[in-house]
């Protein structure tokens, strides 16, 4: 089914055609969702931009359009406000079929895309020997999500967990490992990673001795010792099994093909260094081979260096990260990549992207970096556990699940003890996952888990609830969905028709999702979504007696909330549950 937005795009463009020519079919049609209902339903801000480009105002070009605008059967006589808007009251009867067309869609009208796009979402991505801490929920949040949004469009979205698994800080931790005979049999398992890397610290920051038998054994794990690469394993695998614990938990769909851990590009490094230099990018500075990036200056206004190797022949993260972009470019042959991480790796990323723009690496695909904000505490300072320590992932989501089985318990103390347990999960991780995905991206936020956890409010409790009140009708009715799936849609009422409304802007709620890769454009849909559900509820009974005439349509409406409601969640990474 073709979607709202871009029926009435057409018809715009159409019109713009007519009246002022081929040339300017390609202008962007600018159909907003009229915030006022003053304004109608739709707005078009085209008549603006066009009047700039035909030397006419835009007054009298929005006159133009609607002479030429062919919307009769779709709405009311548009009209014009302010210095050119056009605004667009849809018809009932139209409405009413889109709202069916919607309804027999498995894809809610979410439009596939004709040629899919490969788009590689580098997300998650913590760090080998290190327990994953809450900046790597963030990423793996949010990433899960975009890899949702873009495959419910068609697109081929390959997860991409770029694991630090390399480095310098292999050297301490292995040679203390042999030390202390950590791993070496069943009785010195390695217990607890974050303990292991302290000691090793420890170690390394009191014992010159022992830091020099730590750089050395650097230098083994770069040449392949075996010893050395047998203990290196065991970090990883270790590691793996933690972090794939926390995404079974959390339902994460990253696959163990999907890891690229920086040691997969080992042997690609060299390689990038010497196209560097052949392409004359490498420039020597205090010892460590450099590139310089165009745009970047540091404070004195002189080229700010990207170090690629260092003077001891060390290659490091931004190696890796060219490396990474040639691999996806050329292997995985992807046509979009995006990259999720905290906002401060922001200019890493930057002059990676324009690194390999300059090498003529990119081959027009389009590289992305997805920043997000810092988790902060309810005193507005980096999210910290009581003592200080960094917020560890598997205590927080153990804490969620237990305070909302709290919240469960109190609500609905009748309920069965492992249909609680089932909520509590649902409910909890939901809850983790939306207080995090709702808020602008790019801001820090305050975690509270309180307020996460409130079943009122923009929270995923108040939206699952939402969801279970919708498709709870149905029992109460004692109906099936497929009971009421033929009757006709009924848009009688200014609540039923806002409600309807907001259902057919799902599409176009996934599409800006996908391009601005901002999840919490979702958020807004559904809770918006589920405020107008609640809205209609209380001006149309449903089950009312003495509303027999309506049930079923209205019933049929309730349905369709439903299945949309628990579509955006699902896109979330948010489960839905069927009573709580
Ligand atoms: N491991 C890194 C960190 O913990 C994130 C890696 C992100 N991806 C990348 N291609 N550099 O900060």
């Amino acid at each position: 089914m073709a979607e709202l937005q871009s029926i009435l795009a057409e018809r715009f463009i159409d019109a713009v055609v007519t009246a002022f020519g081929e040339d300017h079919k390609n202008i962007d049609p600018l159909i907003q969702v009229a915030g006022n209902p003053k304004f109608g339903d739709y707005q078009a801000n085209l008549a603006m931009s066009l009047a700039k480009k035909v030397g006419q105002n835009p007054r009298q070009v929005a006159v133009t359009l609607l002479e030429n605008l062919k919307l009769d059967d779709i709405s009311d006589e548009p009209t014009i406000a302010g210095p050119g808007f056009i605004n667009i009251k849809l018809k009932r009867d139209f409405l009413e079929a889109q709202l069916e067309a919607m309804y027999q869609d498995k894809n809610l009208g979410v439009t596939q895309a004709a040629t899919p796009q490969r788009v590689v979402i580098d997300y998650s991505s913590p760090n080998v020997a290190k327990e994953m801490h809450v900046g790597h929920l963030r990423s793996t949040i949010i990433g899960d999500s975009l890899v949702r949004v873009l495959r419910s469009q068609g697109h081929d979205a390959i997860g991409q967990n770029h694991l630090g698994d390399w480095g310098t800080q292999f050297g301490m931790l292995i040679e203390h490992m042999i030390d202390t005979g950590t791993g070496s049999d069943a009785n010195h398992a390695i217990s607890d990673l974050n303990t292991l890397y302290q000691a090793s610290k420890k170690h390394f920051d009191d014992d010159a001795e022992f830091a020099n038998r730590a750089r050395t054994r650097v230098v083994k794990l770069q040449s392949g010792d075996e010893e050395t690469l047998a203990k290196w394993r065991q970090l990883v695998n270790v590691s793996m099994e933690h972090f794939n614990e926390a995404y079974a938990t959390l339902g994460i769909l990253l696959k163990d093909d999907d890891v690229k851990a920086e040691s997969f590009y080992n042997d690609k490094l060299q390689g990038v260094i010497d196209q560097l230099a052949d392409l004359g990018m490498l420039k020597e500075s205090q010892g460590a081979k450099c590139v310089f990036p165009k745009g970047y200056n540091d404070k004195e206004g002189d080229p700010l260096p990207m170090i690629v190797q260092k003077s001891g022949g060390g290659f490091i993260y931004a190696t890796t990260d060219l490396a990474a972009a040639q691999y996806r470019v050329n292997e995985i042959k992807a046509d979009r990549i995006a990259i999720v991480t905290d906002a401060r790796q922001g200019q890493h990323f930057a002059m990676v992207f324009q690194t390999v723009k300059e090498a003529k690496w990119d081959n027009g695909v389009k590289f992305e970096h997805v920043p997000f904000g810092a988790i902060l505490g309810e005193d507005n300072k980096p999210f910290k556990t009581r003592s200080g320590g960094t917020v560890k992932l598997s205590g927080l989501i153990e804490d969620a699940i237990a305070s909302a089985r709290k919240v469960i318990e109190e609500k609905s103390p009748e309920l069965d003890d492992s249909i609680k347990a089932e909520v509590a999960k649902a409910v909890g991780i939901g809850a983790l996952k939306y207080a995090d995905l709702s808020s602008d991206r790019i801001k820090d936020y305050v975690f509270s888990m309180e307020r996460m956890l409130s079943l009122k409010g923009n929270t995923a409790p108040y939206l699952i609830n939402s969801y279970v009140r919708t498709a709870s009708m149905f029992r109460k009715a004692g109906l099936q969905p497929a009971d009421v799936a033929s009757v006709t849609m009924a848009l009688a009422e200014d609540a039923t028709r806002d409600l309807a409304l907001k259902l057919l802007q799902y599409p176009a709620a996934v599409e800006s999702v996908a391009i601005s890769l901002e999840p919490h454009r979702m958020c807004n849909y559904v809770y918006e979504l589920a405020s107008l559900y609640h809205s209609f509820y209380a001006a149309c009974p449903v089950l009312k007696p003495g509303y027999e005439s309506t049930r079923d349509t209205r019933l049929k409406l309730c349905h369709l909330t439903a299945k949309t409601i628990q579509r955006a969640l699902g896109l979330l990474g948010i489960d839905t549950v069927e009573q709580m």
